[in-house]
């Protein structure tokens, strides 16, 4: 977040035909508030000028890696820090390639490796560049690393075709990115010195209860909130421990990982680490019962009706909020109605120090890449609107920091 509280998104502009509506992108980001850094590759230059990005955008546009001048103002590692955000477009073929296989061989790729900002792609390119088996392999690895992508759009392309490979227009996607964002992004605050160096446990995804060894009981929780919130506490300065259900999701850069599969591995995984912690986060969608025999063999078909006996699993989040001088606790609450009413109940009935209301359902909550939340404390809430997982996580985390560090000082 900058001084005056906008949303600083690092721009990466690679060399495609798309890249001569990027100052038209650069003038709807910052009318949302943000502030925007210009980083070009080298190809870039042939379709916009860096001085009219400047023009727009009221900063010197990098271009180069080890620039003695530049790197005498913000070297290339503070600029990865810097950013809040990592928006590259448009994102060539060459571009995701590169980025899919983790080459750091100029400066916008440096960037992306040496920041643990979120990073969304707008690709472009030619209809059967986007088609071709691999673009889209590369597109799933970034995916599943978490890069969120806008588009592309289907229509007349540069080339004489048609198809899908346009860049959105850049309202699109300065929409897509900060509309509904106060000032252009989460709430100003600085979560980084109030959490520097914490220790903080945390749990997501969804657990897996064993029928017999090929099934399971278990839920539609992807892992992207908890991750995402994982990886804005890491970047706040906080030293993060995350265990995790399963989820093809990759550990977060400078988060300790964990993976178990049932509520029982997540309890025994919570309360082995939990007295080191000074804040605890429960995000994960813990099954609340699981089969009360597991079978040792596959179950085979049989009966025209089957009854599967559940028992009750311990309820983590409620047992580390009752240790006596135990973490600051901070749990979510899934909803599919009176969101308010059910998420107050679970903060007073378990006793927490803050709680994070989401509604779900199917494509909701769950699995999604957007979600809002309603932030719940003993006499104080906030209402995070819908964002994407990473910028939610962000605000969510100057939230626990402020309530974190209001109750150590008393
Ligand atoms: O993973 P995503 O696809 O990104 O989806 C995110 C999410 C919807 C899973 C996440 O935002 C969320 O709401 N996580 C909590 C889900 C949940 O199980 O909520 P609940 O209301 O049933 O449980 C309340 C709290 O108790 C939660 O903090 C939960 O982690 C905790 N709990 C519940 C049961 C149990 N046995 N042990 C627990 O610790």
């Amino acid at each position: 977040m900058s001084v005056d509280g906008s949303y600083k998104i690092l721009l990466g502009i690679s060399g495609g035909i798309a890249a001569y509506k990027t100052p038209e992108l650069v003038r709807r980001l910052t009318e949302r508030g943000a502030t925007v850094q210009v980083v070009m590759t080298r190809a870039a230059g042939a379709f916009v000028t860096p001085l009219s990005l400047q023009a727009v955008s009221g900063r010197p546009v990098r271009t180069a890696l080890l620039e003695p001048e530049a790197e005498a103002g913000m070297d290339h590692i503070a600029l990865a820090r810097w950013a809040d955000l990592i928006l590259l477009a448009p994102a060539t073929a060459h571009l995701m390639a590169r980025l899919a296989h983790g080459f750091a061989d100029d400066l916008l790729t440096t960037l992306v490796l040496a920041s643990a900002a979120p990073v969304t792609l707008a690709p472009a390119m030619n209809r059967q560049m986007w088609r071709h088996p691999a673009t889209a392999a590369n597109l799933r690895l970034l995916e599943a690393r978490g890069c969120r992508v806008l588009g592309p759009a289907e229509g007349a392309q540069a080339c004489g075709e048609t198809g899908p490979g346009r860049m959105l227009e850049p309202a699109e996607i300065a929409a897509a990115l900060l509309d509904g964002t106060p000032q252009g992004g989460p709430p100003p605050g600085d979560a980084t010195g109030l959490l520097a160096d914490v220790p903080v446990l945390l749990t997501a995804g969804p657990t897996r209860e064993a029928i017999d060894p090929v099934r399971y009981v278990g839920n539609r929780s992807s892992g992207k909130m908890g991750y995402a919130l994982a990886a804005a506490l890491a970047r706040a300065g906080a030293r993060v421990s995350l265990v995790s259900g399963p989820a093809s999701l990759p550990c977060p850069p400078g988060v300790e990982c964990v993976g178990v599969e049932s509520a029982a591995e997540m309890h025994a995984a919570v309360m082995a680490r939990v007295g080191d912690c000074a804040i605890f986060v429960a995000a994960a969608a813990v099954a609340d019962y699981r089969p009360a025999a597991p079978l040792p063999g596959k179950l085979k078909k049989a009966a025209d009706r089957l009854t599967l006996e559940l028992v009750r699993n311990p309820d983590i989040l409620a047992e580390v909020a009752a240790l006596p001088a135990g973490p600051f606790t901070v749990g979510f609450a899934a909803e599919t109605e009176a969101l308010a009413a059910h998420a107050e109940a679970k903060l007073r009935g378990k006793g927490l120090d803050m709680i994070a209301a989401n509604l779900v359902g199917r494509g909701v909550g769950f699995e999604a890449d957007d979600n809002a939340l309603l932030v719940l404390w003993p006499g104080g809430r906030c209402s995070l609107p819908t964002l994407p997982k990473p910028a939610l996580a962000a605000a969510l985390t100057e939230l626990i920091a402020e309530r974190y560090a209001a109750s150590v000082t008393g």
